[in-house]
C-alpha cells in the first residue's frame, strides 16, 4: 500500500478508537460554530477554549447577530484569550458575510479563504467540517506531524519547506472521512505527537515515521532561526480615587486595540490633564508578558487622587475596582489590578 494511504488509514481508524468526539464544536455542520471555533483555538487550548466559546455563542448565536455587535462588546467576550486581531477581524468578517455573501459562509475552501482573518488551513477546517470538502488543513500541530512521519527537514515556516508541506498535506487526504481525518490529524498533534515528549508508544503512525526510527523527535520539524526579541518597557497608572479605579480605551491600532486598560505613560501628565491632584504614590512590582514579536515588561505606579469626576469622560473611563475587574481587561492588566483587591 502507498505510504500515504497507509498513513491516511491508520489516522482514521486511531480517530474512531482515541479521537475526540464530543468537542462543543464538533457534530455540528454550522459554519458559523466551527469558524468560531477554528478561531478561538488558534494558538489556544482546547480547555482554555471552551467556557468562552459557550459565552460568545450565547450572545452571539449567528452571523447576523455578531455582525450587527457593538465591537466593543465583541472585544469584551473575548478579552482574556489574546491576540485580539482575531477578534475584530471575527466581527469584520460577519459583516462582510452578511454585506456580501447574504449572510452565509461561501461553501468552498478557496473561497472562505478570501474573508478577513481566515487563512488557508483555517478555511479548509471549515470546508471539510461544514461541508464535508476534501481540503487540506496546515495549522502548527499538522506541520510537526508532517515534519516528523515523513522526515522533511528545514524550518516549517520557511516558505519553501511550507509549500512542500501543503503539497504533501493534499497528498495525504483520504477518499472519504474528510471530517474524521481532519479532526484526527488535529487530535494527534494536539495529543499524542506533542512538541515535547512525544507519546511514540501508542502512536498510530509509529512504525511509518521517520524521527521515530531515526530517534530525531526532537530535531523535526527544526527549529526557527534564532532571532532576539525586543523586550519594550512601558509605565501603566493606577490612579485610584477612594473605591473608583481609572481605566482607558486604547485605540483601535495596536497592543490591546480598542479594549479598556489602565492608562499608560507618565503620572503627573495623565493628573494634570483630567485635572485630578495626585496625594500618594507606590511604585508597585514590575509584571513581564510576551507578545508574539516582543516582550513586555509593565511597570505599575500606584496613584492615590484626591477626589475623582463621577464616572470620567471621553476615553476615560473612573469604575468600581469589581466593575473594573468584570469590564473586559486583558490578562496583565488584570494581574496588576489584582494588587488592589482586598485581601
Ligand atoms: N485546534 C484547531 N482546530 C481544532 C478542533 N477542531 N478541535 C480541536 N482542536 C483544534
Amino acid at each position: 500500500m502507498p505510504l500515504q494511504e497507509e498513513f491516511s488509514l491508520r489516522l482514521l481508524a486511531w480517530h474512531r478508537r482515541h479521537g475526540r468526539h464530543d468537542l462543543p464544536w464538533q457534530n455540528t455542520r454550522d459554519p458559523y460554530r466551527i469558524w468560531l471555533s477554528e478561531i478561538m483555538l488558534q494558538q489556544t487550548q482546547v480547555s482554555t477554549v471552551i467556557p468562552y466559546y459557550a459565552r460568545f455563542l450565547a450572545r452571539f448565536p449567528d452571523i447576523a447577530t455578531l455582525a450587527a455587535a457593538a465591537p466593543e462588546e465583541v472585544l469584551a467576550l473575548w478579552a482574556g484569550l489574546g491576540y485580539y486581531a482575531r477578534a475584530r477581524n471575527l466581527h469584520r468578517c460577519a459583516q462582510v458575510l452578511q454585506g456580501e455573501h447574504g449572510g452565509a459562509f461561501p461553501k468552498c475552501a478557496a473561497e472562505i479563504a478570501t474573508l478577513p482573518g481566515i487563512g488557508r488551513s483555517t478555511a479548509a477546517a471549515i470546508a471539510a467540517f461544514a461541508f464535508g470538502e476534501r481540503a487540506a488543513i496546515l495549522d502548527g500541530n499538522v506541520k510537526r506531524v508532517l515534519c516528523r512521519a515523513f522526515g522533511i527537514e528545514g524550518f516549517p515556516g520557511r516558505p519553501a519547506v511550507e509549500r512542500e508541506l501543503w503539497v504533501l498535506a493534499e497528498s495525504l487526504l483520504p477518499d472519504t472521512g474528510i471530517e474524521a481525518y481532519t479532526q484526527g490529524i488535529m487530535d494527534l498533534g494536539a495529543t499524542l505527537c506533542t512538541r515535547s515528549r512525544p507519546d511514540c508508544a501508542i502512536c498510530p503512525l509509529r512504525d511509518i515515521c521517520v524521527a521515530q526510527r531515526e530517534g530525531r523527535q526532537d530535531a523535526l520539524p527544526a527549529a526557527k532561526p534564532a532571532k532576539a526579541i525586543p523586550e519594550r518597557h512601558t509605565d501603566y497608572c493606577i490612579f485610584v480615587a477612594r473605591d473608583r479605579v481609572l481605566l482607558e480605551r486604547r485605540p483601535p491600532a495596536g497592543i490591546w486595540g480598542g479594549l479598556l486598560c489602565l492608562p499608560e505613560g507618565e503620572p503627573d501628565a495623565l493628573a494634570a490633564s483630567l485635572g485630578v491632584e495626585v496625594v500618594e504614590r507606590e511604585a508597585l512590582a514590575p509584571l513581564r508578558h510576551s507578545f508574539t514579536h516582543f516582550r513586555l515588561t509593565l511597570h505599575p505606579l500606584l496613584c492615590k487622587v484626591r477626589a475623582a469626576p463621577a464616572c470620567g469622560e471621553g476615553r476615560f473611563l473612573w469604575l468600581p475596582l469589581g466593575d473594573a475587574i468584570d469590564a473586559g481587561l486583558p490578562a496583565p492588566m488584570l494581574k496588576l489590578l489584582a494588587a488592589l483587591k482586598p485581601a
